[in-house]
């Protein structure tokens, strides 16, 4: 099993086994970090991390993990490069290739992250676009695995936006782990039908269950793991808000979800999450549509206040696994 000079563009590249094994460093680096050993065995490289879209996890996770690590860091922003302007992806891929040991990319085209690994030369690691994000699952399977010990079999639901890139990728990495997931969304807010078929085939090989419903009970009954995302993702424009949350209304993740789940659920989440007023976007949305859609009143979208901070969250340690999964997809690519 060979990881050195691979891309990480989408988990469909990785098998099992692979994934498991970055589970496996994520884990050993995690704890490297805690007991205060060194892992500096990169300091003759140096990454560069694109980001067409806004970060706080993902930037910082790449920036800390290559620092961790020993290597240099260069932050590019959605302004203040030449890419897309006046030097096409392909071209940017190969100056950066000749001067970087890694390119990390977050932007809206997967085909950009695509033509990045293509001609950059040197490994290129999808920081997220429209279509996936797969450094994100690497992280909340770490987390379940630290809650649940195993991933195979887990009953995992995903709620809400079930054909974005958390949807998408998560049904990816649940069928190459085998486990028991279930998209709970309206039926038009489903994956793309092509890759329902493209996870069902490779769940026949692991024992992975797909199930997709547009009913909350039977949704969530007896899930081990309930996750959302946010429902509407960078990039789309501000008038889906209203549809979206009419749509999604009654799929916000309460109580009664968690209720009707095991006693032992965890609750997970991406992040950003609009789960209170205090974020720009959410009071603006509650004071848009709160008197017409009383769910969403108080700022609160895809998850109750209640949910997020009840005991059943785990938001923060799996935002934390970002940086340690992260850190073990460039030393696995790099070393
Ligand atoms: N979960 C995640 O990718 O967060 P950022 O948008 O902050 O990177
Ligand atoms: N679906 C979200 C994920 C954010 C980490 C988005 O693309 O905005």
């Amino acid at each position: 099993m060979s990881f050195k000079g691979r891309s990480f563009i989408t988990l469909l590249d990785y098998t099992p086994e692979e994934i498991k094994k970055l589970l496996d460093l994520s884990t050993r680096l995690k704890k490297e970090k805690y007991d205060g050993i060194p892992h500096k065995v990169l300091t003759d490289k140096n990454i560069v991390i694109l980001f067409q879209k806004d970060s706080t996890r993902t930037r910082c996770a790449f920036e800390v993990g290559a620092m961790d690590l020993g290597m240099g860091v260069t932050y590019l922003g959605p302004n203040g490069s030449q890419m897309n302007k006046k030097e096409s992806v392909a071209d940017t891929a190969r100056v950066l290739g000749r001067m970087y040991d890694g390119i990390e990319f977050r932007g809206y085209k997967q085909s950009d992250v695509e033509t990045l690994g293509k001609y950059a030369g040197v490994p290129v690691w999808n920081g997220l676009t429209d279509m996936y994000h797969p450094t994100q699952i690497l992280a909340d399977f770490l987390t379940i695995l630290e809650y649940k010990g195993t991933l195979e079999g887990v009953k995992f639901t995903y709620v809400g936006d079930a054909r974005n890139n958390m949807g998408n990728s998560l049904m990816i990495g649940a069928a190459k782990m085998g486990m028991d997931f279930t998209a709970l969304a309206p039926r038009s807010l489903w994956p793309d039908q092509e890759l329902i078929d493209k996870c069902r085939q490779i769940g026949k090989e692991t024992g992975a269950k797909l199930t997709f419903t547009e009913d909350v009970a039977e949704g969530t009954l007896n899930a081990d793991v309930i996750y959302t995302d946010v429902w509407v993702s960078m990039g789309e424009p501000t008038e889906v808000w209203e549809k979206r949350v009419k749509l999604l209304a009654d799929y916000q993740v309460d109580m009664q979800m968690i209720k009707n789940a095991k006693d032992d659920v965890i609750f997970m989440h991406c992040l950003p999450a609009f789960h209170d007023s205090q974020t720009d976007v959410g009071r603006e949305m509650s004071s848009k549509l709160g008197r017409r859609y009383q769910k969403v009143a108080t700022g609160e979208m895809e998850v109750t206040d209640e949910v997020f901070e009840s005991e059943h969250s785990v938001v923060f340690q799996e935002a934390e696994n970002r940086m340690h999964t992260i850190k073990a997809v460039m030393y696995a690519t790099l070393k």
